[in-house]
């Protein structure tokens, strides 16, 4: 692996062309961990079925092992073996997926899947994302790929290759290169409950759109049982310190816009939720390395994906 380091010594990219998928492939057989790209984030892949694989993943990124990872699978037939889909799991999946959803369902009591991957819980958080490199992975390597966001734990989710490559430097053997994500923020994870269904992290798909499909708004979630850390309070946090709603920015700070505040980076000049939210933690990622002491982000409205950008937002600035 070493000789295909970049003199940069950050971890190796490359082109996620068909040679690049096959490496991907083998490493992820062997057990080791790889960056992929999915339509949200990039994520951090491995077998989950291997419990040395799935350690390797907490390790990399220094997660505290409560805290459960997403397992990936290459459609639905193949989550049944992972979890149980009732009438509305069904739907969901029928729905948006392949797609930036993830669904938290009763485990299966034989799935194939370390139990690090679950945390202990009685439930498995699956997705089955639309991106073809993902895809690909998953459907050459017939594993189900354990990944979450290829960021250092608490930090900003990568949505290009090289936001990953700055987190990991050389502990990072290979990172497949597509480009920018096109949604840009984290999936929606919805928890399908016995009796409703909660929203534990919002995202590209809306709560709204969940509502109109399940016929039923969504129970409370209980702030004190933190069941997706990816609620904390401090999540996707920049080293510096942040400042939101800002419309005009003090001194020092780095000013990222949306609409018709211009900023020194405008998220979206149209006020396109889809296109600020495909730009947030790239925007996120420049101010934190700019030669700024803060962060200074306009206001947006909380609609549609506004919701998810704000909650992300939030949690940045927490
Ligand atoms: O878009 C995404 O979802 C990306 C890409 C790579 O797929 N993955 C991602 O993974 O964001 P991660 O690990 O950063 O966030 C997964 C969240 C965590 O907050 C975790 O606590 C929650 O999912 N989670 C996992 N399993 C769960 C479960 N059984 N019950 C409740 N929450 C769960
Ligand atoms: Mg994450």
């Amino acid at each position: 692996m070493m000789a295909g380091s970049n003199p940069l010594g950050h971890g190796r990219i490359a082109k996620a062309d068909s040679a690049a998928i096959a490496e991907a492939v083998a490493a992820v057989r062997a057990g080791d961990v790889v960056a992929i790209p999915t339509e949200t984030v990039y994520g951090l892949a491995a077998d989950a079925s291997n419990a040395a694989a799935v350690a390797n993943i907490y390790r990399t990124k220094g997660r505290p092992d409560f805290n459960p990872l997403i397992v990936h699978v290459p459609d639905h037939a193949a989550a049944e073996q992972l979890a149980q889909f009732d009438e509305r799991a069904a739907m969901l999946a029928f729905r948006f997926w392949p797609g930036p959803l993830t669904l938290v369902l009763p485990l299966q009591p034989d799935a194939p899947v370390a139990r690090a991957v679950t945390a202990g819980l009685p439930t498995i958080a699956l997705r089955c994302p639309a991106h073809p490199v993902m895809q690909a992975a998953l459907r050459q390597s017939g594993l189900f790929l354990a990944a979450p966001s290829a960021n250092r734990s608490g930090g900003i989710s990568p949505t290009r290759a090289e936001h990953v490559a700055r987190s990991f430097g050389d502990s990072m053997p290979l990172i497949l290169d597509a480009g920018p994500c096109s949604a840009g923020l984290e999936s929606t994870i919805v928890a399908v409950r016995e009796h409703g269904w909660q929203l534990l992290r919002p995202g590209p798909v809306t709560a709204a759109e969940i509502e109109g499909l399940l016929g039923e708004p969504p129970l409370p979630v209980t702030e004190a049982k933190v069941e997706a850390p990816g609620q904390l309070a401090s999540h996707y946090a920049p080293s510096k310190p942040v400042r939101l709603n800002v419309k005009k920015p003090a001194p020092g700070e780095w000013h990222i816009g949306f609409g018709k505040i211009e900023g020194d980076q405008n998220l979206s000049p149209d006020g396109d939720f889809a296109e600020a939210a495909a730009r947030l933690f790239d925007a996120l990622h420049t101010a934190d390395a700019s030669d700024r002491a803060a962060i200074a982000i306009a206001p947006i409205p909380d609609e549609g994906i506004g919701v998810a950008i704000n909650d992300r937002l939030r949690r940045a600035a927490a």
